[in-house]
């Protein structure tokens, strides 16, 4: 199978999920879970499931497991598109070719669908149907704590709006880029090893593969904000400049931030070598998200 129907293949499954998690209440609350539907569905790369899937197959769990632990971590990185988009914060008004939530519902909605998602993207995992083990429950809510919050993608976005009115150097926005995006791609490789109870050493290759792949996917972020089209990327372009954010690409340019974005995806897929052919579709994926268009 190529990477793309791979990808389109772990795409339906999270999309199947994801609509079987988000059901429809009575009352009008519902309007809130129809955002939160908004904000989820019918959209979206869905790298970080797949990060988490094919993590998974690696040490033979079931696709279950998997698929709810991708949807659980689909739903952090869904709210925070959300929040990302508000006035206060990016002020956006496309996401993933559609306006974003605030703009087809209303701002305090759009807060709502983030919170509603972000907690029960903990409920998913801790729930016995995640896995039936207590304690492998117990550390994907960890990571993904972890890796949500200030040490993490909470965190690099507070950096993120700091770095609009100060200079940082390429040491400073690789720490920031890291937080940002890195921790949540960082346990989407992760959740496998701990939904697999692999050894030590198999869990540190792919944090080691996810640390230079997230760098390398952020990179590419910028790159597609400087030199992309708003229709294939589904969101405004030319953003980062306008808002005077430092990025690797205001630092080195165009043409070094992609042989940085390169060699850094060349790197991730090295540190798969002990799991053989059966990370293929990781190594793929690296050289994917540098390449990617959308
Ligand atoms: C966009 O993430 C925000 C960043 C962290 C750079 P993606 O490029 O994965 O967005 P979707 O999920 O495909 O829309
Ligand atoms: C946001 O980074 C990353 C998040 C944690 C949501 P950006 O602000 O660069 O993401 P886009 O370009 O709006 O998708
Ligand atoms: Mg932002
Ligand atoms: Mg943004
Ligand atoms: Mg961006």
């Amino acid at each position: 199978m190529t990477l793309s129907q791979t990808m389109v293949q772990t795409a339906d499954a999270i999309e199947q999920m994801l609509d079987h998690l988000l059901a429809a209440a009575d009352g009008p609350e519902n309007r809130l879970i129809e955002a939160m539907r908004y904000a989820t569905l019918g959209g979206g790369k869905r790298i970080r499931p797949f990060l988490a899937v094919q993590g998974a197959k690696l040490f033979n769990v079931s696709e279950r497991s998997a698929l709810r632990t991708g949807a659980a971590i689909e739903m952090v990185h869904c709210y925070s598109l959300v929040h990302d988009d508000l006035p206060a914060m990016d002020d956006d008004d496309l996401r993933r070719g559609r306006p974003t939530c605030h703009k087809q519902y209303d701002e305090a909605t759009a807060i709502l669908v983030g919170d509603a998602l972000l907690t029960q993207a903990f409920e998913v995992l801790a729930d016995e149907d995640t896995h039936s083990d207590p304690a492998v429950r117990a550390a994907l809510v960890v990571a993904l704590a972890r890796a949500s919050g200030v040490e993490g993608m909470v965190g690099g976005q507070m950096i993120d709006l700091w770095a609009e009115d100060n200079d940082l150097d390429i040491p400073a926005i690789t720490r920031l880029q890291r937080m940002k995006t890195g921790a949540l791609i960082r346990v989407s490789c992760e959740s496998g090893a701990i939904l697999g109870k692999a050894p030590e050493a198999a869990r540190q290759a792919l944090i080691a593969y996810a640390h230079d792949l997230g760098l390398a996917f952020q990179i590419a972020d910028d790159l597609l904000d400087e030199t992309g089209d708003e229709a294939a990327v589904g969101k405004r372009v030319h953003k980062d400049a306008d808002a005077g954010k430092a990025t690797f690409v205001s630092l080195l340019g165009i043409g070094r931030a992609r042989e940085q974005a390169d060699m850094l995806a060349d790197q991730a897929a090295k540190h798969l070598e002990m799991f053989g052919e059966k990370a293929d579709p990781l190594r793929d994926l690296a050289r994917f998200v540098v390449e990617r268009s959308t």
